[in-house]
């Protein structure tokens, strides 16, 4: 493909799990990755080639995506990846302001200022029917479940996000919601770096207990369910090169399953269903 006619797409939070598969699968099919992290030594090792930048972007710091908005004005970016995230857990009576604050700067407030700065190079690259933004959420954007309050409300909040810039620009850029169930990444080892002082807070409280079994139910369910980085990102690639996309896209069966129970099930069998398998 001609370089000047390259469509480029850049993505957060390439330094492992989704955004790193997400990486070689768009490299794959012809286009032109910005990768992205807060650290360019996570982006060491990713395979050299003009269709390729590494970029430096932490998603909180209004400097850092300003000079990644600088670093691609040479490039026809025409979509945009919002992947990068975290999970902040914790029994919500426990939780500290400063942690749901910190969980909705990444996951809410950095989405969308790095959705605002890049959106006039997109409005000015993108052909017709070729922009994109595209949000990672989760499932539990959709439901919640206990002891994940925090990151249940930054995805949340997500998708009210991508359903208003859908209402507001999708007719001129499409905005797709992306629903992931567990995938085997990062993203459990950083959950537990994110809890700090917690398993010292749930000390003697009711929650002591109810945590060890969650721990252990979830590394269970982890090892069992958890689909590939690499099925995600395929899954996430159609959203970029499908001419009409859908506005939402469920990855893996459990989420299916799960988003269809909440929908059919009396609210009551259902908290009871949740309350019982977490110990509550
Ligand atoms: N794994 C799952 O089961 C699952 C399920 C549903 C949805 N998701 C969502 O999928 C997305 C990708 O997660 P993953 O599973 O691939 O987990 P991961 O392997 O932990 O990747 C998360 C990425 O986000 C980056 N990140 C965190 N804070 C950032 C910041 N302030 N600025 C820039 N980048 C930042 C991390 O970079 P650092 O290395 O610098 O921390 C990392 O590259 C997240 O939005 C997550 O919520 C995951």
């Amino acid at each position: 493909m001609p370089e000047a006619s390259r469509p480029w797409v850049l993505i957060t939070g390439c330094s492992s799990g989704i955004g790193k598969a997400l990486v070689s699968v768009c490299r794959d099919a012809a286009w032109g990755v910005v990768a992205t992290a807060r650290r360019p030594a996570d982006l060491a090792d990713l395979p050299a080639g003009g269709d390729l930048r590494r970029v430096s972007l932490d998603v909180t710091s209004a400097e850092s995506i300003n000079s990644a908005v600088t670093a691609c004005a040479g490039l026809r970016l025409v979509a945009l990846i919002n992947n990068a995230g975290y999970g902040q857990m914790g029994p919500l009576e426990l939780i500290r302001p400063e942690e749901l604050r910190a969980q909705f700067e990444t996951n809410v407030v950095g989405l969308q200022a790095v959705t605002n700065a890049f959106l006039p190079l997109i409005r000015k690259n993108a052909l017709k029917d070729e922009g994109r933004i595209i949000h990672v959420a989760s499932m539990l954007g959709r439901l919640s479940i206990p002891l994940a309050g925090p990151y249940n409300a930054s995805k949340h909040a997500v998708v009210a996000l991508a359903e208003t810039l859908r209402l507001e620009i999708g007719q001129e850029i499409p905005v797709v919601l992306v629903e992931p169930g567990a995938v085997a990444s990062s993203f459990r080892a950083t959950l537990a770096g994110a809890w700090g002082d917690l398993p010292e807070r749930v000390k003697g409280t009711r929650y002591e207990r109810v945590l060890t079994n969650f721990l252990k139910t979830r590394e269970k369910q982890a090892a069992h369910f958890a689909g590939s980085p690499e099925q995600a990102a395929r899954c996430i690639l159609k959203a970029l090169t499908q001419k009409h996309p859908p506005r939402r896209i469920l990855i893996r069966p459990e989420a299916r399953l799960a988003g269809w129970a909440k929908a059919v099930l009396p609210a009551a069998v259902w908290e009871w269903i949740l309350r019982r398998s977490y110990g509550l």
